[in-house]
């Protein structure tokens, strides 16, 4: 749908417009870079504290992931006439308390009528350092690791069922509220070369754009792919958000996969997730003091694949 618009021409832009990126980025002078971005959605929790908290860790993720800082966001608010108006005063509350460790200040926002909640941010960071990660920046040689574990759409899919149990559910809701920002912090510090935050496309559909927008393919081992636990038992009692079947189908356009990676993994690999960990693409003699950094920080990175040079598919899971 984007391609149908006219193409951006101005210098200033650095990634956004007719780029493929987590955020926008505008050089507003030679000291001062601008990164921008936009996010929201119905509730993915019961707990409207928690969701405003995983509202913020998802937003301020696209800045992150780009290697920027968040300085302020404005709210972004659908409510239902009907529903207790404490309802939506608990989801600011939770925002401001993630905010407040993003160390970003939450200034305002606009709010409409609707028939379901939504809530999100609009997100306004800056650039620490010339360098940043795009999307587009994933080199051949490189290495790719995965900060956090996937198949939060189908476990929180189903705690709406009611077939989670507490302990499963407590974990992946600490992990949709975790920042980005210690790995994104680190990526930066060990010059990584792309990034891009795992949300609805799901692993292998943000896989897909970093591997196209960079113009390489994308070696995936599956089986090093860090899971929530109990995702395969969730998935197989019917689970599997709709948004997971449609990029499912996205991905299968672009991706080989080995005869041995069975049906459910396939479709765990393609689940939309909420505030997932970054991907990141980094030189593989940098990896490993990456890596280690971020296990010392408490963050649990995954080797999980490699850059190669474009073949006919985007995407190889072995
Ligand atoms: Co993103
Ligand atoms: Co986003």
């Amino acid at each position: 749908m984007l391609s149908s618009l006219p193409p951006i021409k101005d210098s200033r832009v650095l990634s956004g417009g007719n780029y493929i990126d987590d955020g926008a980025v505008f050089k507003i002078r030679d000291d001062l870079t601008l990164v921008q971005t936009v996010d929201f959605f119905p509730p993915v929790v019961d707990d409207p504290y928690d969701f405003g908290e995983i509202s913020v860790a998802n937003a301020v993720s696209d800045i992150y992931a780009m290697g920027g800082i968040p300085i302020t966001a404005l709210n972004v608010v659908g409510f239902p006439e009907k529903l207790d108006i404490s309802v939506l005063g608990d989801i600011l509350k939770g925002a401001m308390h993630k905010a407040e460790e993003a160390e970003m200040l939450i200034l305002g926002g606009h709010s409409v009528r609707d028939k379901e909640v939504k809530f999100g941010l609009a997100v306004t960071g800056i650039l620490p350092s010339k360098h940043f990660t795009p999307t587009w920046g994933a080199k051949e040689g490189d290495v790719l690791v995965l900060t956090k574990p996937i198949g939060n759409g189908i476990i929180t899919t189903g705690i709406k069922y009611g077939i989670v149990e507490e302990d499963v559910a407590f974990e992946v809701v600490k992990s949709m509220k975790q920042l980005n920002k210690v790995a994104s912090h680190l990526m930066i510090k060990y010059g990584a070369n792309a990034s891009t935050d795992i949300t609805g496309f799901g692993l292998l559909g943000h896989a897909q754009r970093m591997a196209y927008s960079s113009g390489v393919s994308l070696i995936i081992q599956a089986y090093k792919v860090p899971l929530f636990k109990g995702v395969y038992k969730i998935l197989s009692e019917g689970a599997y958000p709709g948004g997971s079947s449609s990029n499912r189908v996205f991905v299968e356009k672009h991706t080989h996969w080995a005869k041995s990676i069975d049906e459910d993994l396939r479709k765990i690999l393609c689940d939309a997730q909420t505030s997932g960990g970054l991907l990141i693409s980094i030189s593989r003699d940098k990896a490993e003091p990456f890596m280690n950094e971020l296990k010392e920080q408490g963050i649990t990175p995954s080797l999980i694949g490699e850059v190669v040079p474009k073949r006919d598919k985007y995407i190889y899971v072995e």
